[in-house]
């Protein structure tokens, strides 16, 4: 299996295809490329016999850092045919097993991404946050439906209003992350696992997912679109502008200046 992206890297053993986010300069941020590139790994191992497990992790002591944040401010976005979106609907359509190894940095889709993995191992590094209102965003990826389910209405307003960083055993209690692990064990314990799926019933497996998931299916996609139409009109808001300005220039945003 062949990624189309050189900072997305594909590989498949004994039924597990391990896609790997690799920009570590720049905390594995992702661009408009590589979301493409994950949606047509996943596109492609939901479709193969061979596939019966997927696992994504980031190499360079990340996982993924969200969004690039200058792929943003050049207009790039979250409408209905974008890469983000495809890549979203990749993974919430995936019928098969998704193990997350989380290490370092998964700020914004880093962490709502767990929300559509099926098991998710935190190692002792990993630093979570979901900093949409921080910079003049709205939650995406169904984390405003989600979040709250897993988590209960006040949890899911600390993370999601203030933007709050929370570390491997916070997620662990949260209910995002299966268990908190040695650093540099993450990725180890996410192949056992998925080695483990993997040589299970495959129908009886994708069956399973399919009835976990029933539930909310219908809801959370819902909730992914409604979100995603808030999440464009803000990109172009001057409260974004400023947000994502004041990052890159590594100072504090000044928002006191907006009504
Ligand atoms: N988009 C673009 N560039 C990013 C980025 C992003 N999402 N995240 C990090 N980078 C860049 C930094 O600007 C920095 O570039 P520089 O070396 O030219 O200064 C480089 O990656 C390394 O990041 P740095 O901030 O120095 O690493 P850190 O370990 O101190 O902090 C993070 C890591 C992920 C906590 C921090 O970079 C961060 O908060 N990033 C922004 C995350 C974000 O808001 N994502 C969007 C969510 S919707």
């Amino acid at each position: 299996m062949q990624s189309s992206c050189a900072e997305i890297q594909a590989k498949v053993t004994d039924r597990v295809l391990e896609i790997t986010i690799n920009r570590p300069e720049r905390k594995n941020a992702l661009t408009m490329a590589m979301y493409t590139a994950m949606a047509e790994l996943l596109n492609e191992a939901a479709e193969s016999a061979e596939i019966r497990v997927a696992i994504i992790s980031g190499a360079g002591g990340a996982f993924t850092s969200g969004n690039d944040l200058l792929d943003f401010l050049g207009g790039s976005a979250s409408s209905a045919d974008s890469p983000v979106f495809q890549f979203m609907l990749a993974l919430y359509n995936f019928p098969k097993p998704v193990v997350a190894a989380v290490n370092g940095p998964a700020v914004g889709i880093g962490t709502t991404m767990l929300l559509h993995c099926d098991m998710a191992f935190a190692g002792s590094d990993a630093l979570f946050q979901m900093p949409f209102v921080n910079l003049g965003l709205v939650p995406e990826y169904a984390s405003s439906f989600f979040l709250p389910r897993i988590a209960g209405h006040v949890k899911a307003a600390e993370l999601l209003l203030l933007g709050k960083k929370f570390d491997a055993d916070e997620a662990v209690e949260i209910g995002i992350c299966n268990a908190a692990v040695p650093a540099d064990q993450t990725l180890a314990r996410a192949r056992a696992v998925a080695s483990e799926l993997a040589a299970k019933a495959p129908e009886a497996v994708r069956l399973a997912k399919q009835l976990l998931r029933k539930g909310t299916r219908q809801v959370g996609m819902e909730v992914i679109k409604e979100e995603a139409q808030y999440f464009q009109q803000r990109l172009s808001s001057e409260e974004f502008k400023e947000a994502a300005t004041a990052f890159m220039e590594k100072r504090p945003a000044d928002f006191p200046r907006f009504e």
